[in-house]
């Protein structure tokens, strides 16, 4: 009788030996220190020829043989990675930075050798118990009561999706479609995906109009849902801005807590961008109101500067989560009954899920909440030095001050039409990112294409951001 190999035969065991192990995280260890050293000296963003590099990347089949890890090292770090964005570094002001601590990629690390299974409590209680920490503090953040709760997600986009389920689920009949939500002509495009995936038509969701400043119009949007009303519809979601992905505007949270309590609505708070400034005095008051909030949409890896792959959704009330999410199956553990222990398997849409909380945990626990604070006060401060600099540029107008850390503006001359305007000001952005010292982003408010500084990295700091303007000084002279 033949005996079963105790082994794979040599060369064929996925379980490296432990003097491989060593060497291969050597090798990275080296690489990725090298790259995070040298953030500052590589271009804020440089994608010429990363076309063609995809191209020749691309392979049909996945390979029979393995390949030396110094080969992959080299394809990654010389070649693949230096063709894109450059998100990790300081002149990263572009859309939303966030920079990805470095921490935080040490515990993904952890997290992925350990793999423990967090998607039920009883496979690793303590684990979920530190995720559920996590979640603990950022309700208290957002000012949420006792019995709120949440879950960490991949991103803002998902989190999102889920609080239009579950606010679907608790305002709406089975058959949901006469149901409507409002957002503002403001608010990011996740809330009408979140929507559409949710199951309504584009047609169900308000795009109500925002003042001088960006943000919500609250009378047009009461006026809108009473004549809503009228026509036999059921008014249940309305989303408030606390951070626009556009301006950084924050709307009155206040007033529309006070109106979805009158009309009985859902309130949403999509604070993906803008959420974390609570941790400082300036935020807290800027987005005051927030705490009434039916759900919160937080994104850890925009406002903690996490690595991306952390959005979190926060609940006034935890049930809702379990309401909507809940299932159960014979194949599965007992699920906790003990309020204080959560499943999220029966809180979220996943069952198995990467041990998320620990990207979160960790870097809480190594560096502490008040640097995280002064990294965001220093944000604020940025973001309005650069607004007092562009002031003093010849035929800059400011479109939006900072109400966070994102300044919008554009440059205007006498004489010329809209269109001709949006291109100078489209010539303009181009002529700041070849200088490759700081990527900045364009985006369209009022029909005007206007330019937009959005400082949110912990890696951009002073020395960064007036080389930024210097560089808008230059490219203005030139256009
Ligand atoms: C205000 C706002 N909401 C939602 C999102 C979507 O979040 P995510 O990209 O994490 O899915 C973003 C992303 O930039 C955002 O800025």
């Amino acid at each position: 009788m033949s005996k079963a190999p105790v082994s794979p035969p040599a060369g064929h065991s996925l379980e490296l030996s432990v003097p491989d192990m060593r060497a291969l995280l050597d090798a990275v260890r080296e690489r990725v220190v090298e790259h995070v050293a040298s953030l500052p000296s590589q271009p804020a963003a440089d994608v010429v020829g990363g076309d063609d590099l995809a191209r020749e990347l691309f392979e049909p089949e996945p390979p029979e043989g393995g390949t030396p890890a110094a080969e992959i090292l080299d394809l990654l770090f010389d070649r693949a990675i230096p063709k894109s964005f450059n998100t990790a570094g300081p002149g990263y002001l572009a859309y939303i930075p966030g920079g990805g601590v470095f921490s935080s990629a040490v515990a993904d690390l952890i997290s992925g050798v350990t793999n423990r299974y967090v998607g039920v409590w009883q496979a690793a209680p303590a684990l979920v118990q530190l995720e559920t920490n996590v979640v603990r503090w950022l309700c208290g953040l957002a000012g949420l009561p006792e019995g709120s709760g949440g879950y960490l997600s991949t991103g803002g986009s998902l989190a999102t999706f889920t609080a239009v389920v579950a606010a679907r689920r608790e305002k709406l009949p089975a058959d949901f479609l006469k149901g409507t939500l409002y957002v503002s002509d403001q608010t990011h495009h996740a809330v009408t995906k979140a929507a559409s995936l949710a199951g309504f038509p584009a047609e169900n969701v308000r795009a109500i109009p925002s003042d001088e400043r960006f943000r919500v119009r609250v009378d047009v949007l009461a006026d809108r849902i009473a004549a809503d009303r009228e026509a036999g519809l059921a008014p249940f979601f309305v989303c408030g801005n606390a951070g626009t992905t556009n301006t950084g505007a924050v709307d009155d949270l206040g007033a529309l807590a006070d109106l979805c309590i009158r009309e009985r609505l859902w309130f949403h708070v999509d604070a993906a961008y803008g959420g974390f400034f609570l941790i400082t005095e300036r935020g807290r008051i800027a987005l005051a109101g927030i705490e009434r909030a039916d759900s919160v949409v937080l994104d850890p890896h925009k406002g903690l500067f996490l690595p991306y792959g952390t959005g979190a959704l926060l609940v006034r009330d935890a049930e809702v989560l379990r309401r909507a999410h809940a299932a159960g199956a014979d194949y599965l553990p007992h699920m906790q009954e003990d309020p204080g222990f959560v499943d999220f398997c029966e809180i979220s849409p996943e069952l198995s899920r990467a041990n998320r909380g620990l990207r979160v945990w960790l870097p809480l626990k190594l560096h502490g909440l008040g640097v995280f604070r002064r990294n965001l006060d220093e944000k604020l401060d940025l973001a309005l030095h650069a607004t007092r600099e562009l002031k003093s540029m010849p035929g800059i107008e400011i479109v939006a001050e900072p109400q966070l850390s994102v300044v919008a503006f554009r440059l205007v001359k006498p004489g010329l039409d809209d269109e001709a305007l949006n291109r100078l000001n489209r010539d303009l952005i181009e002529r700041v990112n070849a200088r490759q010292r700081v990527h900045i982003s364009g985006t369209v408010v009022g029909g005007s294409f206007v330019l937009r500084i959005c400082v949110l990295s912990f890696r951009t700091h002073l020395e960064r951001l007036e080389e930024g303007l210097e560089d808008i000084r230059a490219a203005l002279a030139e256009v």
